[in-house]
């Protein structure tokens, strides 16, 4: 029976003092050495390339610099492919119960290791402690939950699961840690050499995660890690005909790009979303200020699970009290170094730019600041919680992801106009529901398009076996298979069913 890891209680002393010990640790100083992630192809740790630098963003004003990498090029990406496609034989043909049992062995280092990857996020990502915390313990349950899920398969007397062969992971920055494990030990499990290409944000976490992997016993053939440009992965891997699939967590410009490059490309992708809460006049309406302040703000918003878009029935929107509440809750959210431990959320892991941008400066006919977006300590990725107040139907706001800190607030009728306005952003990742009255719940449950549906509680945090994550829409392009959940891995293997005479 698969359980999930536990979180850290950090109000626990002991915690408390640990936590402090990889502050210690991972806050470098201005004069600190730094060390060099390598690239990581064919068994060798390559350090010879274009190296990059990663900023300490909560020590901006310092440039503390909290580590650096090298960048893999054309030829390191096209050899990776050439070793793992020799590879794969290898490895997929390990019984599946052997290749739990070595995923099982890189739970306990990622255990082991639960302060480092924290430290690492915090500093080159800018997560604060014990939102990295929480993310752990999902990689730890995807590496357990995956190993079990390759058992089940293989438990089909009359089938043959084999793994397709290459596997790329393309994972996003927000999750660093979490969504590049969920990913490899699922291609992992199936029976699939991996290579990871990390976000540009977050390469140093994905480098802390592959020695978890290489460890506890994953070869480093069967495990590459090739940081590059976005382009040149298109070009080199996703291109390349030996990759057998990719997964990608990302935009769905990105996701339908690769298919277009490659149209026989089986991709599984996880492409964002523009999610939203309904309160209706049914609600309680603290509770709603509560679990929507944390959707919206929890990772300063960079999430594609957050509550982005907030619906309020008309009495709610026109409640002083609730908008008061609101705000209130909002500005009470302390933004700052992560560092500080006083500080709920960190730094943005980008400066502010594209969407973001555009929403932060600009307003259109009927919308107004309930809360006026500025910044923590004159430090531009210390962006701090605003509320956007009136945004109109078709509006920029209403259709477009922002991946930060601003809530939309719009106004709907009743539930079912509430619903139109939900379901005409044509995303379809999470959504939730403020509202004490079962009828509203349930015909909320009915009309409402999306993968992950929350009953008056937060849209975030989805659970590995108990809430299987993934949309509908614009929020799953290629497979769009639901991840944390047994059937995920089969679309990386190849299924053969054998038959006998009677
Ligand atoms: N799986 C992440 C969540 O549910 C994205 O918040």
């Amino acid at each position: 029976k698969f359980h999930g890891e536990a979180d850290t209680d950090f109000i626990l002393p002991p915690n408390k003092e640990w936590a402090k010990n990889i502050r210690a640790k991972w806050m470098k100083k201005v004069s600190d050495e730094v060390s060099v992630a390598p690239i990581v192809v064919g068994g060798e740790a390559i350090l010879d390339r274009e190296v990059k630098t990663a900023i300490d963003k909560s020590q901006l004003k310092e440039g503390v610099v909290c580590g650096k990498y090298a960048l893999a090029t054309k030829e390191d990406l096209e050899r990776a492919v050439e070793i793992a496609a020799k590879d794969v034989d290898g490895w997929r043909s390990l019984s599946a119960s052997e290749r739990q049992k070595i995923l099982g062995q890189v739970a306990n280092k990622m255990r082991a290791k639960r302060g480092d990857l924290i430290g690492v996020a915090a500093a080159e990502v800018g997560k604060v402690f014990f939102e990295t915390d929480v993310e752990v313990s999902e990689a730890i349950d995807f590496l357990e939950f995956y190993g079990h899920s390759a058992r089940y398969f293989d438990d089909f007397k009359n089938l043959t699961c084999k793994g397709k062969g290459v596997g790329v992971v393309t994972p996003p920055w927000n999750f660093p840690i979490a969504i590049p494990v969920g990913g490899i030990s699922a291609a992992l499990a199936a029976g699939n050499c991996v290579i990871i290409k990390p976000a540009s944000s977050a390469v140093l976490c994905a480098y802390e995660l592959c020695q978890c992997f290489w460890e506890a016993g994953i070869s480093k053939n069967t495990l590459q890690f090739v940081p590059c440009a976005g382009s040149l992965a298109g070009e080199h891997l996703v291109k390349n005909e030996k990759v057998d699939f990719v997964i990608l967590t990302g935009g769905e410009e990105t996701a339908y790009a690769m298919l277009k490059s490659r149209p026989n490309l089986f991709l599984s992708a996880e492409t964002g979303g523009k999610d939203a809460t309904i309160v209706t006049a049914m609600s309680d309406r603290e509770q709603a200020i509560k679990n929507v302040i944390h959707s919206a703000f929890s990772n300063s918003g960079q999430k594609c699970s957050a509550t982005s878009l907030l619906v309020l029935e008309e009495e709610v929107y026109n409640d002083p009290h609730f908008k008061k509440g609101l705000i209130d809750a909002a500005q009470s959210l302390h933004v700052g170094s992560v560092w500080d431990f006083t500080n709920r959320l960190g730094t943005l892991a980008n400066p502010v730019d594209g969407a973001l941008k555009q929403a932060l400066e600009s307003l259109e006919e009927g919308e107004s600041w309930a809360l006026a977006p500025s910044y923590a300590d004159e430090n531009e990725y210390m962006l701090k919680p605003s509320i956007k107040w009136g945004v109109k139907e078709r509006s920029f706001c209403h259709h477009t992801e922002l991946f930060g800190p601003v809530l939309s607030v719009m106004c709907a009728k009743d539930l079912k106009h509430a619903i139109e306005i939900v379901n005409a952003t044509g995303y379809g990742l999470t959504s939730g529901i403020e509202s004490l009255d079962e009828r509203e719940v349930a015909y909320w449950r009915k009309h409402l398009k999306a993968g992950n549906l929350y009953i008056n509680r937060g849209t975030t945090g989805a659970i590995v076996e108990r809430q299987p994550f993934g949309g509908l829409g614009k929020s799953a392009v290629g497979s769009g298979r639901k991840a944390g959940i047994h059937n995920y891995i089969t679309q990386f293997m190849n299924i053969e069913e054998v038959a006998e005479p009677l």
